[in-house]
């Protein structure tokens, strides 16, 4: 295996959350580990935390931060991190999507106040179909969260996941005194607002039934976690790291972000057992990391911020080989040859041009409206990686131009912004409109904005009656003319030509199929 060092020593993965569970802390603790930053309070918080006009310039300023940080990259002992950001907000939720499938595995962070959220399960459905491995952090512990049983029960039963405590609370909110780490049998003592460079507050206690253990959290506290640990031992037993890579279990801890407390314990076995960059698969077959030829993927696009610049920055994910300043790459969709000059690196304190990258980093490659999402990269092979999701969106709204002058700045806007993934176009058959189609509604707003602002052109938009839009196949291809023929203001077709019919209601949505058993309705298209 070519370059085995590099890629043994890397790890790819996103910390999810539903907004304020407390990923942006962890986020910059883990920094704080990484030498990458110096202060707390150095990450912004990526997400907008009300819906109204004033965000527009709340998302241009934000869209500026999270550039900066969609990658960072980091060094812990040794081990390269490529920490790869996802919005908060669920209105972007497609774009956490695509960049969990440049993952190789995710960190998810639960408010133990508040339990599993809205958000944490309609993430973790996506990270269970694509079988990512997950370690999970249950937050806010400084305060009075759910009893512990009943929390991993919960996390269990509502995310369909087998959890594996690897340290174990004591107490929580003001009586929090800290974790028993069950792996390395040490107690952690918790003492609010512990700084990353201080050291913890850590006793070695491998037989917890002498008195050290009741000298240092007092003789209830103390009983009380022999017996847990007795019982979370008994059932648990010693972690299966395969069962975890695969998926199948997922590693708890227990802390307090804020307090940059249970993080360490989490990173240390997180750079010992989370998987380093994985093979993919492609349409042709399953691309090992350690293969010598370059080749990787974009899963997403970011328009530059300065608005004379039409500029963009595609976030390619490096799959196999070594990807080289300079030189000469396969696109595979448009059949031509791109070379790099200035592929930028997210090292934390570097922002700077890249010579080289391996399998699981991320480079960012300076883009005049040559890459799509999902876009494939090789030296030569034709084959497309896959699993790169393009949801059916949920809400659909005709563009009208305000501007007929400013028609072809409206086209080229609308390309653009919809290869970025911001949204989805659709052209009725029927009328011949052009449809926008998105998940959440800030989206249209983010649009109107941009359009205006990097374009020039000015749009107003109709709401149409339409509750969701399914991509239409069918093996006889004369079934599917004949629908798209009666159906025609209900049929349109997506910017690559893809088939797809509008509904205006579940009822409708069901009555077509039942009365077409040969056309087939798929709510999702893989982009490959
Ligand atoms: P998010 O990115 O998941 O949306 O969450 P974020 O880290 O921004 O945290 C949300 C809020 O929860 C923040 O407070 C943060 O300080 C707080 N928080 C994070 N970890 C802990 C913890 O371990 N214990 C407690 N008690 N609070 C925690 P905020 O008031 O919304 O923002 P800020 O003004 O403090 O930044």
């Amino acid at each position: 295996m070519k370059y085995a060092s590099e890629i043994n020593r890397r790890r790819t993965f996103a910390i999810i959350s539903h907004p304020d569970a407390g990923k942006t802390t962890l986020t910059e603790k883990f920094l704080l580990f990484g030498g990458a930053i110096q202060t707390a309070g150095a990450v912004k918080s990526n997400k907008i935390k009300k819906h109204a006009t004033s965000d527009f310039m709340e998302i241009e300023r934000q869209r500026g931060i999270s550039v900066a940080t969609s990658v960072m990259t980091f060094e812990y002992k040794n081990t390269l991190i490529n920490l790869l950001d996802t919005p908060g907000h669920k209105d972007f939720a497609e774009d956490t999507y695509r960049t969990l499938t440049a993952v190789d595995s995710v960190i998810l962070v639960v408010d133990s106040v508040n339990g599993v959220e809205d958000q944490t399960r309609r993430l973790m459905e996506v990270i269970s179909m694509r079988k990512t491995p997950v370690m999970v952090f249950i937050n806010k512990m400084d305060r009075d969260g759910k009893n512990r049983f009943d929390l991993l029960e919960e996390i269990e039963a509502e995310l369909k996941i087998n959890l594996h405590p690897m340290t174990w609370p004591i107490n929580s909110g003001k009586d929090f005194k800290g974790v028993y780490d069950l792996r390395q049998e040490s107690l952690v003592l918790f003492t609010a607002g512990t700084k990353a460079d201080d050291e913890e507050d850590v006793v070695e206690i491998k037989d917890l039934s002498g008195d050290t253990l009741d000298k240092k959290i007092g003789n209830t506290d103390a009983d009380i976690l022999r017996e847990d640990v007795e019982l979370v031992d008994g059932v648990y037993g010693v972690l299966d790291k395969a069962k975890y890579r695969s998926g199948d279990i997922a590693p708890v801890f227990f802390g307090s972000a804020v307090n940059n407390f249970g993080v360490k314990e989490m990173l240390d076995t997180f750079i010992e057992i989370a998987p380093d960059p994985q093979p993919r698969a492609t349409t042709e077959r399953d691309v090992e990391p350690g293969e010598p030829k370059m080749s990787g993927f974009v899963f997403k696009i970011h328009a530059n911020l300065d608005p004379k610049h039409r500029d963009r920055i595609a976030f390619f994910r490096i799959c196999s080989g070594k990807f080289e300043r300079n030189k000469y790459y396969h696109h595979v969709r448009l059949d031509k040859d791109f070379r790099f000059s200035n592929p930028y690196t997210f090292l934390a304190r570097s922002k700077d041009v890249v010579e080289d990258a391996y399998p699981g980093d991320i480079v960012g490659l300076f883009d005049t409206g040559n890459f799509k999402i999902g876009d494939t990269l090789t030296e030569g092979e034709n084959f497309f990686f896959t699993g790169i999701p393009s949801f059916s969106p949920e809400i659909f709204k005709e563009v009208v131009n305000k501007d007929p002058m400013k028609t072809k700045q409206l086209e080229k806007g609308l390309m653009q912004l919809t290869d970025e993934g911001v949204a989805q176009l659709f052209t009725q058959f029927g009328g011949n409109k052009k449809i926008i189609g998105c998940v959440g509604e800030l989206q249209f707003e983010v649009i109107q904005y941009r359009l205006l602002q990097e374009y020039g052109a000015s749009v107003q938009f109709n709401t149409l009656p339409f509750y969701k839009a399914c991509w239409i196949t069918s093996n006889d291809k004369k079934k599917l003319d004949d629908f798209t023929r009666f159906k025609m203001q209900n049929v349109g077709e997506d910017k690559d030509g893809n088939q797809v019919y509008l509904a205006q209601s579940e009822w409708f949505l069901q009555t077509e199929r039942n009365n077409n058993p040969d056309i087939e309705f798929h709510f999702t298209s893989e982009i490959h």
